[in-house]
């Protein structure tokens, strides 16, 4: 039968079932545009490029899973709700609400809503993907709309997918870190391989300066009243003199702090609603918060694989881990 011969597939069922498939983490992967990704969440993933319409004053926080996505959601909100829930006992972040839950992922149904949902979310809209660039539509670029990109060491971000991954592992015997490790140098991993995510984020990023913000972990980690200061005014909600005189920036730090949301009650049992059969507790996305973990977990030898394929992947590029 030649090429010709096939009818293009009729769903995005029919297609996930012709796409390279592969196992090693916690659920099989399917390559899809250069990405390995959870075939479960593909079906959700194929209508962004087409359906999801980016307005120019979105915000959109995009990241490797792993690299601090919860911290960053939970950041973004405090700083563009400020007026509306005050940095006190009352806030929605220390009263029920996950920071997962609180900025909808693009590709995530949620009760709370699906692409049409977020069709119908008030602008300005601060939205959340794991989604590369090149699987958003390219209006997203046309638009203008602002993006915030958060990446992260690789190695931490390694050892930390590592651990999420055997948490959602159902298998009889768990995921070897030896073997997880060279999946992941290979490129091997889901929303992998993580060297083009952030390299397409990375080009953006040196494309639209005023439009992209391209963000580390450990930068957070390191300055976090900084990184604040620099969000608010990304978002043109700068801080008055007034707030910088209450401390409100040292307050958004302190409200969104590992310490701060890992300890509270409801954000350590149940599980993160949403709208597909994927299901990830709540307490998954709170594990130790630190820079500098793989030193713990790695030998000189796997830090030495794992560098290498850095040093190579992104040479030339002005990205250096
Ligand atoms: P570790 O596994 O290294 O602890 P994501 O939110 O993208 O899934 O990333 C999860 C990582 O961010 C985990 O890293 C998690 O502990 C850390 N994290 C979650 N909330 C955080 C916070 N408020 N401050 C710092 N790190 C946080």
């Amino acid at each position: 039968k030649s090429l010709a011969d096939e009818s293009p597939p009729r769903s995005s069922s029919d297609l996930v079932s012709t796409l390279p498939r592969r196992g090693g983490w916690a659920k099989p992967l399917v390559l899809y545009r250069n990405y390995w990704l959870n075939p479960e969440r593909l079906k959700h993933i194929i209508p962004v490029k087409e359906r999801f319409k980016p307005h120019r004053d979105d915000i959109i926080l995009a990241t490797y899973p792993k690299c601090g996505t919860t911290w960053l959601k939970a950041l973004a909100f405090t700083v563009t709700t400020r007026g509306r829930h005050a940095l006190a006992a009352g806030h929605p972040l220390l009263t029920g609400r996950h920071p997962q839950e609180v900025v909808a992922h693009l590709e995530v149904p949620t009760p709370a809503g699906d692409l049409a949902g977020i069709d119908k979310m008030p602008s300005p809209r601060l939205l959340a993907t794991h989604l590369p660039l090149s699987l958003l539509p390219p209006a997203v670029a046309a638009s203008g709309c602002r993006v915030v990109y958060l990446c992260r060491q690789p190695k931490d971000a390694f050892v930390s997918w590592w651990y999420f991954a055997n948490q959602m592992h159902k298998g009889p015997s768990p995921i070897k870190f030896d073997e997880a490790l060279s999946m992941f140098c290979e490129g091997f991993s889901p929303f992998g391989p993580f060297w083009e995510h952030y390299l397409e984020y990375w080009k953006e990023r040196l494309a639209r300066p005023e439009q992209v913000l391209f963000l580390r972990y450990e930068e957070i980690a390191s300055d976090p009243v900084e990184v604040v200061r620099t969000l608010a005014g990304f978002f043109a909600v700068p801080f008055t003199q007034e707030e910088e005189r209450r401390g409100v920036p040292e307050e958004v730090v302190r409200l969104c702090s590992f310490d701060m949301l890992s300890g509270l009650e409801h954000n350590q049992a149940g599980d993160v609603a949403r709208g597909d059969s994927i299901v990830v507790g709540k307490s998954m996305f709170f594990r130790k918060g630190k820079v500098g973990d793989w030193e713990n977990h790695m030998s000189k030898e796997m830090a030495k694989k794992l560098d290498d394929v850095i040093e190579d992947k992104f040479k030339g590029s002005g990205l250096v881990f």
